[in-house]
This record gives structure tokens, C-alpha cells and sequence, in this order.
């Protein structure tokens, strides 16, 4: 391999994470690495989807510049990143707390990659502070476009970090399979409540306590949210809860701004009908207004709009590699199709083209 493997920086679910150095360029990546069961060989559907991610290319979308696929394993060598916000919280924030400009610059990067991906048809699906990196010039970047979907179990299993359900929307834990662009949006409020206090907001243990862990805060939902739930999803699953009333998130978040707090109302909607898309919170008096401390009039200068941040000149790929060509022919698949607005309806061309049918692309994460 043309990389010289560094020290370890991270462990996650499926694969462990090293900084690298190549040996052409001098360029340090980041190396992730999944072993491969060698009975399995190698999933096709893990290189489609892999694949599929190269093009995703975005300011605020953790560059993937290669695949290595050996017998053995699969390296994916990333553009590195410093640290990941879980880890950047830790060390910068006030117990975990970030100032009011930092959360809302962070936040506006969240919105504009996870826009982005909504836009060519891709859902994250786990959105969360370890998932998220940060770089030296304070860019935020969505990563772990997980391998899970693909490779079914987690390959680590001695791994420390638990798959966490703190980020997981309520559709999705009432059991609604019709995954769509607002359960990201839903993990992207969290993120902000987090950011804003320092400590995750909703910490259930399993299922069934998140939900209640979610209910104590934004209310039990009432007889026709969950009604209209079921409607448009009939695999939801509806219980008896108690009927918790709705506190304000002012007075969860003491410190957040009233403009914050709206936001945060929008994007944490139990009806995911309801939610605000990631375009349309790009676009709340949050980002567009003046009023949060002294040298924030509107959207912070460096942030361009969706499309132009697609454009933006990426740090190129380091050198050239002698790597082992996959068994199976790596094919790239041109993600900017349709929009997502009618994720119903069967798309024949589209089943052709990326084989995911009517869905949205999904980049997933496992348990479901
Ligand atoms: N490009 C990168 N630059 C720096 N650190 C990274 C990078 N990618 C991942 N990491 C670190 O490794 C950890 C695990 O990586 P991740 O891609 O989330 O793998 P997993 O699918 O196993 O959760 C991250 O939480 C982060 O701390
Ligand atoms: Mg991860």
C-alpha cells in the first residue's frame, strides 16, 4: 500500500480509523480499515455503495479520495480531519458547551451537508457528534457514511462505542420503515441542543425509554399526530404513554437565543411531516439575522449556498496508488438523480440506475 499507517485515531462500530501519510505526496489521510470475513469475500453492494459516496463531493462531506480492496480488507483513505465534534466539544467547549457563534457555524455546515446529501437522494442515518469532523480551519464535515448497510454486523465486535439511539427520530423508533430525509433533520437537532449545553438531550437506554426520554420534553404526542402518523405509516407501532406536557426548550436550554430556540423547535418535531427541511432551516433568522453578539451580522462571510459549496475546489487526491483492483467491477453511479420529493413512487429508470429502487440512497447504519 502507498500509505505509512500512523497512529490510531478513532475505533468505531465497523472498522478502525488511522492517520496516514502517503508515501508519494507526504499527504496525511485518514485510513479506514474493514476486515473483511473471509468466507463472506467482498460485498458488492459495500463497493456500490462506496462508490456511490466518491461522488459525493461537498465542502461540509468528508472527501473520500480511494478504495484499497485487498483479500483481507477494504481501506477507504479519507481526507483528514483533526478531530470529531464529540471530541472537539470535549476539549473546547465550557463542560462540552460551545460559545454561541461556534454552534451556529458548526450548525450551518451540518445543514448545508446534510442538504446536500438530501438533494442527490442520500440519507446519512447517523448523524451524530463522533460522526461529524472537524478540521484545522474550523470546517465541519459529515463522515461515516456508514458501512453497516453492507455489511450487515458490526465487524468490531470487542468495539467500544455503543450504536446510540440518542439521535434517533421517533418515527423511527415507533418502527416507520419509510425512511426519509426528516430523520436526519431530527439527528441535526439534537446535535444543536447539544452543542448549545454540552450534553447529549435525549439519553434513552433502549427503545422504548428514548421515546419516553423524547415525550418528557417535546410532550406525548396527541391522538391525531399519532393517528396521522399511523395513516402514513401503518408499520408504527402506537402504545399507551403517559401524557407528559410539552416543556419549553427555553427552559432546557437556558442559554440558547429565542432564534435558536425556534429552530430548534422546528427541527424537533415529533410528526416528521412537520420537521423543517435541512434547505429550509439554511434559511431560518437563526443563520439570516443579526442579533447573536457582536460580530454576527447574518450568515457567517465563508458560507456559500448548497451548490456552490458542491463546487468549491476540493483538496485534490494524494498521488497515485498501486492498490488491488476489486473482483467485481467498481462502478460509479451518477447520484445526481431525481429529487426526493416523491419517494413513493417507483422510479423504473432509477431502479436500473442505482438499484435502490424507489428509496432514497441510503448510506446505513445497522438495526434497521
Ligand atoms: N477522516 C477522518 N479524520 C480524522 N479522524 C477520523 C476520520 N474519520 C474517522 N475518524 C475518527 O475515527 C472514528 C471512527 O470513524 P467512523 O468513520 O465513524 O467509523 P465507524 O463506522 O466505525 O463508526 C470517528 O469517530 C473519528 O473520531
Ligand atoms: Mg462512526
Amino acid at each position: 500500500m502507498n500509505y505509512i499507517q500512523l497512529e490510531k485515531l478513532g475505533e468505531g462500530t465497523y472498522a478502525t480509523v488511522y492517520k496516514g501519510r502517503s508515501r508519494t505526496t507526504n499527504e496525511i489521510v485518514a485510513l479506514k480499515e474493514i476486515h473483511l470475513d473471509a468466507e463472506e469475500g467482498t460485498p458488492s453492494t459495500a463497493i456500490r455503495e462506496i462508490s456511490l459516496m466518491k461522488e459525493l463531493k461537498h465542502v461540509n462531506i468528508v472527501r473520500l479520495y480511494d478504495v484499497i480492496h485487498t483479500e483481507t480488507k477494504l481501506v477507504l483513505i479519507f481526507e483528514y480531519c483533526e478531530r470529531d465534534l464529540k471530541k472537539y466539544m470535549d476539549a473546547h467547549g465550557d463542560r462540552g458547551a460551545l460559545d454561541p457563534n461556534t454552534v451556529r457555524s458548526f450548525m450551518y455546515q451540518l445543514l448545508m451537508g446534510t442538504a446536500f446529501c438530501h438533494e442527490n437522494r442520500v440519507l446519512h442515518r447517523d448523524l451524530k457528534p463522533q460522526n461529524l469532523l472537524i478540521n484545522r480551519k474550523g470546517e465541519l464535515k459529515l463522515g461515516d457514511f456508514g458501512l453497516a448497510r453492507a455489511f450487515g454486523v458490526p465487524v468490531n465486535t470487542f468495539s467500544n462505542e455503543v450504536v446510540t439511539l440518542w439521535y434517533r427520530a421517533p418515527d423511527v423508533l415507533l418502527g416507520s420503515r419509510t425512511y426519509s430525509t426528516s430523520i436526519d433533520v431530527w439527528s441535526c437537532g439534537c446535535i444543536f441542543a447539544e452543542m448549545i449545553s454540552g450534553v447529549p438531550l435525549f439519553r434513552g437506554r433502549d427503545n422504548a425509554d428514548q421515546l419516553l426520554h423524547i415525550m418528557r420534553i417535546i410532550g406525548t404526542p396527541d391522538e391525531r399526530t399519532l393517528r396521522k402518523m399511523v395513516a402514513e405509516s401503518p408499520e408504527i407501532q402506537i402504545k399507551q404513554w403517559p401524557r407528559y406536557p410539552k416543556i419549553a426548550f427555553q427552559q432546557v436550554l437556558p442559554k440558547a437565543s429565542p432564534q435558536a430556540i425556534d429552530l430548534l423547535e422546528r427541527l424537533l418535531q415529533f410528526d416528521p411531516a412537520k420537521r423543517i427541511t435541512a434547505a429550509e432551516a439554511l434559511q431560518h433568522p437563526y443563520f439570516t439575522s443579526a442579533g447573536l453578539g457582536s460580530n454576527s451580522g447574518g450568515v457567517p462571510a465563508p458560507y456559500p449556498s448548497t451548490q456552490q459549496a458542491a463546487l468549491i475546489p476540493q483538496p485534490a487526491p494524494p498521488g497515485q496508488y498501486n492498490y488491488a483492483q476489486p473482483s467485481q467491477p467498481v462502478v460509479v453511479y451518477n447520484v445526481q438523480v431525481a429529487p426526493i420529493a416523491q419517494p413513493q413512487q417507483p422510479q423504473p429508470q432509477q431502479q436500473q440506475q442505482n438499484g435502490f429502487g424507489q428509496y432514497p440512497v441510503v448510506y446505513a447504519h445497522p438495526s434497521r
